[in-house]
């Protein structure tokens, strides 16, 4: 990714920039990072680029041209996603980073002084974005803040000492407290059940603390996953055996877009994968989505079948749709490509000949690998493992 950043100052975010894990990634090139002096593009030869502010009003402005010339340079007349770091723009959240990672370049533009004139923002900026209800004095440390947010969800950039995905936030649930060694310090043991070596039972207790440390101390998140577990609540015994759709319901940042007594509709805000799923023991009858958000890649069904389908997914090679139903069992091996292939070919048939693609239900063991695989839970061995590990958490549960 490319990412540049409009400064006053470019020393200071250069400093972030090429330190730790950032600093790696620069370094391999997994990030192409410029820090550009706005001081550069200046009309005059003192490298003046602010003024008084017309109408009165403490401290200088930062003048539109120099800024202009800059963005120019910089985006070569392209249409590139320009964030303005402002107190006033909305909130930086980590759906917006997920967002911000899928772009091939991002300009940062950074004010300092009282702010840059407002014409300029009009013409380059796409987004507007704050880092939190406090002010500071300029916009390069919150820029830094973004570029590290949204760096760490690049692949490459995380090495294999940390993942991005199953951290805080990733499911609406703040982190549970890890302990290292020694197993007594200052007289506090740590929590017994971290010795047995038991995975059901530690999964049970990480996600017990960290529901009691959301509810405590973030009421708003733990709101947002209530609602996925009382979604989950919801479902049949059957239907919960729907790995992907629950998984999506009880991990990951979803939004409901519809809801009835007999079938949900929810968008992943995290894989741009769109849900609908059945909340009954038999297969529903839904009417297909309207107006789909241009962001959805994939529908998914769980135990639902469409009365018409009038905007052609489940006719389109390109789209995909995937209906799903059993859950993995532990135990299968995983051969990528060839598994893959098989089953977007016989998918794919399925759908274009319109033979009840709804209905395409796995019924080997290989075919569910198959469709995980598709669904990327299974990205290498290590990830097949995790997935394992959390697949008996649900199994616990059900
Ligand atoms: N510039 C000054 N304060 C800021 C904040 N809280 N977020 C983003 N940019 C800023």
């Amino acid at each position: 990714m490319k990412c540049t950043v409009l400064t006053l100052f470019p020393e200071m975010v250069e400093n972030i920039a090429y330190t730790s894990i950032l600093g790696r990634a620069v370094k391999n090139g997994v990030i192409d990072f410029h820090a550009v002096q706005i001081r550069d593009y200046a009309d005059n030869d003192r490298g003046q680029i602010d003024d008084y502010t017309y109408g009165g009003g403490a401290g200088l402005m930062i003048q539109a041209e120099p800024v202009f010339r800059a963005h120019q340079d910089v985006s070569g007349g392209k249409k590139v996603r320009t964030v303005f770091l402002t107190p006033s723009g909305i909130p930086f959240t980590q759906s917006l980073a997920r967002e911000l990672a899928k772009e091939e370049e991002l300009i940062f533009l950074c004010g300092h002084y009282e702010g840059i004139d407002e014409r300029v923002l009009e013409e380059v900026v796409t987004d507007r974005v704050s880092i939190g209800d406090y002010v500071l004095t300029g916009g390069e440390l919150p820029a830094m803040v973004m570029i590290d947010a949204v760096s760490r969800l690049i692949p490459g950039v995380l090495g294999n000492e940390t993942s991005a995905d199953i951290e805080s936030f990733h499911r609406n649930l703040l982190e549970y407290p890890q302990f290292t060694r020694p197993e007594v310090w200052h007289d506090k043991a740590i929590p017994e059940v971290l010795l047995t070596g038991d995975h059901r039972k530690i999964e049970a207790w990480r996600t017990e603390h960290a529901e009691a440390r959301t509810r405590q101390y973030r009421p708003d998140l733990f709101e947002k996953y209530q609602e996925g577990c009382a979604l989950y609540s919801r479902l049949t015994r059957k239907k919960r055996r729907n790995m992907p759709a629950t998984e999506a319901m009880r991990l990951h940042d979803i939004r409901v877009l519809s809801r009835d007594e007999n079938a949900v509709c929810f968008l992943d805000l995290e894989e741009d994968v769109l849900y609908l799923c059945g909340l009954k023991e038999e297969t529903e009858t839904v009417d297909f989505p309207e107006n789909l958000p241009d962001s959805v890649k994939e529908i998914r069904g769980c135990g639902v079948r469409f009365s018409e389908d009038p905007q052609g997914w489940t006719k389109s090679r390109e789209r995909l749709f995937v209906f799903t139903e059993k859950s993995p069992l532990s135990g299968a091996t995983y051969e990528k490509d060839l598994l893959k292939k098989n089953y977007m070919d016989r998918t794919n048939a399925k759908v274009m000949a319109f033979e009840t693609p709804w209905e395409g239900v796995p019924d080997s063991e290989r075919d569910i690998i198959d469709v995980l695989q598709l669904l990327r839970y299974y990205e290498s061995d290590r990830e097949m493992f995790r997935y394992q590990k959390k697949s008996l958490a649900f199994q616990d549960a059900l």
